[in-house]
């Protein structure tokens, strides 16, 4: 099952390979560990708000399931990126 990582800044799109074992994961942390950037100065405290995705949402305050139910097309915007 695959991700599709939409990067505003340079128009380019990348897709990242996930697991049912995954869905579980935080974003922000599962992101980080298929090698994307996510801004983040406070590490995951949800006090910085720099680890924003589309709608606003923080990827350190949900999970890879919780983001699905939010976003069925499995995309994730980022802005900077
Ligand atoms: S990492 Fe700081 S708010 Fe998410």
């Amino acid at each position: 099952m695959q991700i599709e990582i939409k990067g505003l800044a340079s128009g380019q799109s990348l897709f990242i390979n996930f697991e049912d074992r995954d869905l579980e994961q935080n974003l922000l942390i599962f992101l980080r560990s298929k090698g994307i950037t996510i801004a983040s100065s406070c590490d995951g405290k949800g006090v910085c708000r720099k680890c924003t995705i589309q709608n606003d949402w923080l990827t350190c305050e949900m999970t890879l399931e919780e983001f699905f139910q939010r976003q069925n097309d499995k995309k994730i915007i980022i802005n900077y990126l």
